[in-house]
């Protein structure tokens, strides 16, 4: 078992409804829910100012960068930057150096991240050895160890080999465990640095086209119900996926999908400057893909936010744009960007943040004690937002090593006030 706590939560609206009430976790379990609750014994207490209560937030895509890049992230600090954005689990990408592709190092990750104690940390496994996309990894293995490896992905590249990905879609099925693909046809985005559309026409760089990431999550739907296995799409960028998506759907295909807080809020207009610190995979895209996929998001179509927390060095970021490593933070800004794209507009209450941030991700990889109801019984895995405030994105006061955030200087709606796992307060 991991480590418990006690907490009194006071003046939180659970899910934004209601009146204030106070919620008591005793040894990481909801004990109480009412107002003027007394603390449990021990118990730390955490005001929740008239806030709104939500479960802790689930990723399903993270990037910390150990090993081999613990300049831009550690699993410490990534998971610091998880609880202040009010994350209680991270899933934790395959793409490090060494790669992520047996047991031994994602029984590391784990091992590391519950020591660390900030969120649960999730390794994810690779599909394939060392992201080479010619043999399977042994997904059997990980899935076994320590860390009960339950999301598989070779994120950073597109398990692009289709008779490879069949096999590795009928072996999930067979492991109960979830296939995460970066759609992205490799021969469709040789060079590629921006959206291939009239902006990156203009500024002279390289395009990558829609039909990159379309082309293939229309056939891993395909191989996925050949399979009968369960598919997830990373990172939908374009309003066509959205499209393909409720099609396989409405096929009874078994396929999931999550969309970046940045991909939600950004659009190639950004490249104009030409600075690196947008340059990401897949490319910002343009406005009716984002406004495509908030609908999505909205209508469940998408089934879930994902912050694609991507960090990297200055000196790889502050430099010419199609030299920038691809890839932004996402962790710290995710709930104020929701805020600002999904809930001011009114395309979603709290509980539809609850949905999409923390429910749906917990159920899609099947964590059992991750995503619950607000209820005595349940685990006291739980996230405080101020919807009222609004802060300035200081790069420099992150908790991430890493500065890449798209968001400097810009005001954002939504603040998180202080997350809990399993009673013990991670972040206030
Ligand atoms: C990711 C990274 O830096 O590891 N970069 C990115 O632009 N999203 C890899 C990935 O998610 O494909
Ligand atoms: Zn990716
Ligand atoms: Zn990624």
């Amino acid at each position: 078992m991991t480590a418990t706590g006690s907490v009194l939560i006071t003046d939180v609206r659970l899910y934004g409804e209601g009146d204030p009430v106070d919620v008591a976790v005793s040894d990481g379990v909801i004990a109480e829910i009412g107002p003027g609750l007394p603390a449990p014994a021990g118990a730390a207490t955490l005001d929740g100012r008239g806030g709104v209560l939500l479960p802790g937030f689930v990723d399903l895509h993270t990037h910390v960068r150990e090993p081999g890049r613990e300049d831009t992230e550690t699993i410490a600090t990534g998971s610091a930057a998880a609880a202040r954005g009010g994350y209680t689990a991270i899933f934790a990408m395959a793409n490090t150096a060494p790669v992520a592709d047996n047991a031994a190092l994602t029984d590391a990750v784990w091992r590391i991240g519950r020591e660390v104690g900030l969120c649960d940390v999730h390794p994810v496994g690779a599909v394939t050895v060392g992201l080479e996309g010619k043999q399977l990894a042994e997904m059997g293995m990980m899935a076994d160890g320590a860390a009960k490896v339950k999301l598989f992905s070779d994120d950073g590249k597109c398990v692009h080999d289709p008779v490879l990905m069949k096999r590795a879609l009928e072996y999930s099925r067979g492991l109960g465990v979830l296939i995460s693909q970066h759609s992205e046809d490799p021969r469709l985005t040789v060079g590629a640095v921006a959206h291939d559309g009239p902006t990156a026409a203009r500024l002279g760089l390289a395009g990558w086209p829609r039909a990159a990431e379309e082309s293939i999550v229309a056939r891993d739907a395909l191989l996925a119900r050949d399979a009968g296995a369960r598919v997830h799409v990373a990172h939908a960028s374009c309003e066509g996926t959205v499209e393909l998506i409720r099609f396989a759907r409405s096929q009874g295909i078994d396929i999931t999908a999550e969309v970046t807080p940045h991909h939600l809020l950004l659009d190639d207009s950004r490249l104009e400057t030409y600075d690196g610190v947008n340059r990401v995979n897949p490319p910002l895209r343009e406005e009716r893909d984002k406004l495509a996929l908030r609908v999505a998001l909205a209508e469940g179509v998408i089934d879930c936010v994902a912050t694609d927390h991507a960090p990297h060095a200055s000196q790889e970021k502050c430099c010419e744009f199609s030299q920038a490593k691809p890839g932004m933070l996402g962790l710290e800004t995710a709930l104020s960007v929701i805020a600002l794209t999904m809930v001011r507009p009114g395309l979603l209450d709290w509980r539809g943040v609850a949905r999409v941030m923390s429910e749906r991700p917990a159920q899609i990889v099947g964590l059992d004690d991750q995503g619950r109801p607000i209820e005595v019984g349940e685990p006291g895995t739980l996230t405080i937002v101020d919807p009222d405030a609004e802060w300035t994105v200081v790069p420099d006061e992150l908790a991430s090593k890493s500065r890449n955030t798209p968001y400097a200087a810009m005001t954002l709606p939504g603040r998180v006030l202080g997350t809990v796992l399993r009673g013990t307060v991670t972040h206030r």
